[in-house]
């Protein structure tokens, strides 16, 4: 029934009668849905590889892929209330497949994609039935409803760190994922020059010829850009070189291939070397110095930010 608006005697008894019909007031909410600039949930983060290397090696010993979708370390960030999301619309983790094992295939609306930090000669990702060689240094994309399965038939446990658009697949609520009817989809053929991988033997040396784009600093985009929602950038700093990178709308992930350095990202530093993860949030201005010859791959939801005009920098 409705309230009797007319008897409304003051705000409270007004709210009251609004509670009743589901409807909250706009003029006195207690946080503004509207504000000026972007405000951040998330803080910037930096995971060590060492830190994931020994806790994976632990998991080997305690969970196996027979019955675990993936044995991986998602990389929450670290702020209270968050157990998934590494920055607002993307989500890292570790992942290790032992010498000899496979994990299964599946497929999935998130889009995904890796780079991959140590494995073995014959060390594959399965995509859409082709093995695609795993190597040091890789990326290796399956794009949004791909099949994708991981066999390792090196004699070396594999690590890698993934990197999916499901944060942002959640928020909008098209999510579907489904396992492969043969468990680990055959492969007949094997393909180091498929579309889906980015060799570190093809990218780092077109990397180190591009012009720079600050003294010391060179970009490469891996493309064409294949997963809809954030792209992935190849970028190269030498020794003694500092990049520094103003506050922008998008959302960032860096993985350190290769090198040791230090990243100012507000007002936290970090110390990196070879196979970290930094989370970079939105509207935080960005500062990163190469103690050593560095390449990052750095993900990115610039193609969000783009296709809906709300890219800006300040
Ligand atoms: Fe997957």
């Amino acid at each position: 029934m409705r309230p009797d608006f007319d008897s409304a005697q003051d705000l409270p008894q007004l709210y009251t009668m609004l509670d009743a019909i589901q409807v909250k007031n706009g003029w006195n909410k207690p946080t503004p849905s509207l504000y000026p600039e972007p405000k951040q949930r998330f803080v910037p983060a930096h995971w060590p590889y060492a830190d994931a290397h020994a806790a994976l090696h632990a998991a080997g010993r305690l969970v196996g892929t027979e019955w675990a979708e993936r044995r991986n370390l998602i990389l929450a960030n670290p702020v209270p209330g968050n157990d998934y999301p590494t920055v607002t619309t993307l989500v890292a983790a570790y992942q290790m497949v032992k010498a000899g094992e496979s994990a299964r295939s599946h497929r999935h609306t998130p889009n995904a994609m890796r780079v991959v930090v140590e494995a073995g000669a014959n060390t594959y990702t399965i995509v859409d039935g082709v093995n695609v060689p795993m190597e040091p240094g890789d990326v290796l994309l399956t794009p949004n409803w791909c099949y994708h399965g991981h066999d390792n038939r090196s004699t070396q446990d594999a690590y890698w760190i993934d990197i999916l658009d499901a944060p942002l697949v959640q928020l909008l609520g098209p999510m579907f994922f489904e396992h492969h009817p043969d468990d680990i989809e055959k492969a007949n053929t094997t393909d180091p020059a498929n579309p889906m991988r980015f060799a570190f033997s093809d990218y780092h040396p077109e990397l180190l010829r591009a012009a720079e784009c600050a003294p010391g600093v060179r970009t490469l985009v891996l493309g064409p850009p294949t997963l809809d929602t954030f792209d992935r950038t190849a970028i190269a700093l030498t020794a003694g070189s500092c990049w520094n990178v103003t506050r922008h709308t998008c959302n960032e992930i860096y993985v350190v291939v290769k090198g040791r350095g230090q990243s100012c990202i507000g007002d936290r530093q970090f110390t990196w070397g070879s196979g970290d993860v930094i989370a970079a949030p939105s509207w935080i201005a960005q500062r990163h110095e190469a103690d050593e010859d560095v390449v990052l791959i750095r993900m990115s939801d610039t193609p969000v930010m783009q296709a809906f005009r709300w890219l800006r920098s300040a």
